[in-house]
């Protein structure tokens, strides 16, 4: 232990001073468990709910700096991936740690493409929904049914078991969202293209129709793909988490990965692009703008798709999104919300308001618009969100199961509740 690197803890209920070690700017939560515990009470313990100042893991997967605006998938950085690799290729990355030689990348593609079909019955299950079930729902439930057909994969000490649910995974994963999809809209469920990239395919199983063969924009799949690099990780979110902690019971990686699709259907994780559109389509005209800003600086309502927990500065991926915009509305003509929009962040970024709390567009705040281009209901966007993150969850999943630090996640509590009451009877009670 360094000398300096340590923090001095006295305990005045006692008067005991204790010396705990920091490591990598963190002190170990157990150390504190020897504070004050006597034969009677427990040692301190920290409160932290929703751990937004609580380390749960080691990782080398993501790494993000919210002040600098830095985002690295095992230390590569966001922008050079989105401009330069494909979705496959950065799930490789994430998975492996190390990007995949021209064999590893051949194989791998080959791999997840020759396993994007799913099994007849999961169709069935799929086609039992009711007509209108959000495609969330739909997806949650079929991933997590995933299990039921590959029993082996609760063996995950097997490295090649492993390998083989993860290919399944990310494989399978556009085939059940487009499934679901399709679902909503009463039309055929299509199966996999195995001659098209990923997200060709992806466009493909969404929206062919008669045409024997589905030849999806080069530019719209390319906008996909950069969409899905950019959604691929975000270090300890809260779906991350969920995987993290859903996995530590060592269950198989389909019901980790449900979870994980469980949290991200909530509002505040991945619902965000949808709210901006709500409030772009509200706001109606360019003319509604400073009336608008005025309620949002008055505190009657927020600018949606503006700050960031973790990006201070500004959001490295929404200025690799704002590209991907053009793109699209290069193919799909532009909407007209994207004026409203283009107007906000102008006057926003120049505002007092939001410049001296550092707000500034994050990814959601184009995701959106581009999504709603390409015709897609707001019900789809976490679906669009869920698809590209399984590579990052399944990455950190990895990590976890190796990790031999990691243990079954419990966390502590502060009991408020009642103590020793006496029961009566209902009996009792009620005559
Ligand atoms: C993302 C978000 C939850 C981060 O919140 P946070 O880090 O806890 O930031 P705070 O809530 O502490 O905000 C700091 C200040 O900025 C204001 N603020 C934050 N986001 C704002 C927004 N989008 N519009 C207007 N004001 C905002 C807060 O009111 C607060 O002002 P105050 O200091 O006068 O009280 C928040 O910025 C937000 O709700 N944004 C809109 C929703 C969104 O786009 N979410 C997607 C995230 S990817």
């Amino acid at each position: 232990m360094t000398e300096n690197h340590t923090l001095t803890v006295r305990d005045n209920r006692t008067g005991e001073e204790y010396e705990l070690p920091i490591t990598d700017g963190t002190v170990r939560a157990g150390d504190f468990a020897k504070i004050g515990k006597t034969d009677d009470e427990p040692g301190l313990a920290v409160y932290d709910p929703g751990f937004t100042n609580t380390a749960s893991t080691r990782s080398a997967v993501t790494y993000i700096d919210g002040d600098k605006g830095i985002l690295e998938y095992r230390g590569y950085p966001i922008e050079q991936l989105a401009e330069k690799s494909t979705y496959l290729e950065v799930a490789y990355l994430l998975i492996h740690g190390e990007l995949p030689t021209r064999e590893q990348h051949d194989q791998w593609v080959h791999e997840i493409t020759f396993h994007t079909f799913v099994h007849e019955n999961l169709k069935s299950q799929l086609q039992g929904f009711r007509y209108d079930a959000h495609p969330m729902g739909m997806l949650l439930s079929s991933v997590g049914a995933l299990s039921t057909f590959y029993p082996e994969a609760r063996n995950i000490s097997d490295p090649q078991i492993r390998h083989d649910q993860v290919v399944r995974l990310i494989a399978k994963m556009p085939t059940l969202g487009a499934w679901s999809f399709r679902h909503a809209q009463g039309k055929p469920y299509v199966y996999p293209d195995n001659d098209l990239t990923y997200t060709e395919n992806f466009l493909s199983m969404l929206f062919k129709m008669s045409e024997q063969k589905y030849n999806p924009d080069p530019r719209l799949a390319k906008a996909l793909e950069v969409l899905f690099i950019l959604h691929a990780d975000h270090e300890q979110n809260c779906s991350t988490n969920a995987v993290r902690s859903v996995g530590s019971s060592q269950v198989d990686p389909y019901s980790a990965v449900s979870a994980g699709i469980a949290a991200l259907y909530g509002p505040l994780h991945g619902g965000a692009n949808e709210a901006v559109l709500k409030m772009l389509k509200r706001i109606k005209v360019p003319e509604n703008i400073p009336a608008f800003i005025e309620g949002v600086k008055k505190g009657d309502e927020k600018l949606m798709g503006f700050g960031h927990r973790v990006y201070k500065n500004f959001d490295p991926r929404a200025t690799i999104i704002k590209k991907a915009v053009d793109d699209v509305f290069e193919v799909t003509g532009v909407n007209p919300l994207l004026e409203i929009a283009q107007e906000l962040e102008r006057i926003a970024l120049e505002d007092e308001y939001f410049v001296s709390r550092k707000l500034y567009p994050n990814v959601d705040f184009y995701s959106g618009l581009i999504y709603e281009a390409l015709q897609f209901p707001p019900e789809m966007f976490t679906v669009l969100f869920a698809i590209p993150r399984t590579s990052g969850w399944l990455a950190q999943w990895i990590e976890l199961v190796d990790d031999k630090e990691q243990k079954i996640a419990r966390p502590k509590q502060i009991y408020t509740g009642d103590r020793r009451l006496d029961f009566t009877s209902a009996e009792q009670r009620w005559s």
